[in-house]
């Protein structure tokens, strides 16, 4: 029998663990002709904004080795014309749709998750935390869990819907950023964003980025991305959707194992624009081949005991 892929969390019942990532599969429904909805676990929109935004000017994508780097600068319609539009275009989806949304104040998070609030079109709203702070010089939400806890404590007050904070691996200790969004009124913690880096043309003298420092993703942030999702399943009581460098059916369970709910696929996407329907099927032969009825069985099994008995601290 087909292994069973259904898991829950925040109050929400996913057909499987595989969502999209924000900002990687369109809004809404644009990719329906290569990925049929009602094969994923959930879309992701990408950041909506308060006004229309244009986004950084051109270069903003550069690829690496494993995976590539983007400046794409949260570019979209604004919440007016998601309203309008993308929300009228999923009414009927057969999938989650969960918003995500992106401010430069507490206020302006709030104020959006307000509008989106009175939608039944949307199922969750994901905080976008690595957005500027413009009350806290520029800094991102993401970098400190009392601002990072203000906001959620913000949007918390104006919704009811299931509220997913998604955090930055940008910090030092991203389980302080956990436990301060957590205490703020989180359902869910998405970990994480892209990771800060540059690249440079050594020939032409210039950044790869017009912005110079871009958001890295990819195949080669995922033991990052791993680390941070340990990190936070280990810190907060809420569940942990994985995030960074999931292309196959062994990342995803390899977040599984490390406790995550659920996983978000981004760049895998701009290879494979059918990579996130394929990692379904494959996902579901992989626990099939290894004898796993439910995927949930998987859920924070991970086996941290030392495989070697650790030397007493001081003794080196
Ligand atoms: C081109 C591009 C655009 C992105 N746009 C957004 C965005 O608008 N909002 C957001 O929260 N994350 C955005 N992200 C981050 C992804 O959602 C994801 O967190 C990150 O890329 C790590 O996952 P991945 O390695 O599977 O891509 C973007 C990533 C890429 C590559």
């Amino acid at each position: 029998m087909a292994a069973d892929l259904t898991v829950h969390l925040a109050g929400l019942a996913l057909r499987n663990p595989i969502l999209s990532a924000s900002g990687t599969f369109g809004h809404g429904l644009e990719m329906r002709r290569i990925v049929s909805p009602s094969v994923v676990g959930g879309l992701v929109s990408k950041t909506v904004t308060r006004l229309p935004r244009p986004g950084n000017p051109m270069p903003r994508i550069a690829e690496t080795e494993a995976g590539f780097l983007n400046s794409i600068g949260l570019e979209n319609r604004g919440i007016r014309a998601y309203m309008d539009k993308t929300l009228a275009e999923v009414a009927d989806a057969d999938t989650l749709i969960i918003t995500n949304i992106g401010g430069h104040s507490a206020a302006e998070f709030a104020e959006l998750a307000e509008q989106l609030d009175a939608r039944a079109e949307v199922d969750a709203i994901e905080v976008n935390l690595s957005c500027p702070n413009v009350d806290g010089g520029r800094l991102p939400f993401s970098t400190d869990p009392r601002v990072a806890e203000d906001v959620m404590r913000r949007v918390r007050a104006v919704t009811t819907k299931p509220l997913f904070a998604k955090l930055s691996p940008n910090v030092t200790r991203i389980e302080d950023i956990a436990v301060a969004v957590e205490a703020g009124g989180a359902d869910a913690i998405t970990a994480v964003n892209t990771v800060l880096g540059v690249g440079i043309d050594w020939r032409t003298r210039k950044p790869r980025l017009n912005t110079i420092v871009g958001g890295y993703s990819g195949t080669g942030i995922k033991p990052i991305a791993l680390r941070c999702a340990l990190a936070c399943v280990s810190a907060v009581d809420i569940p942990v959707i994985g995030c960074g460098g999931i292309t196959t059916a062994s990342d995803v369970l390899e977040f599984i194992v490390a406790g995550c709910a659920a996983v978000q696929v981004g760049t895998a996407s701009f290879a494979e624009p059918g990579r996130i329907a394929a990692l379904v099927l494959e996902l579901e032969a992989l626990l099939d081949s290894a004898g796993i009825a439910a995927v949930r069985e998987l859920v924070g099994t991970l086996d941290v005991t030392p495989r070697t008995p650790l030397r007493p601290a001081g003794e080196y």
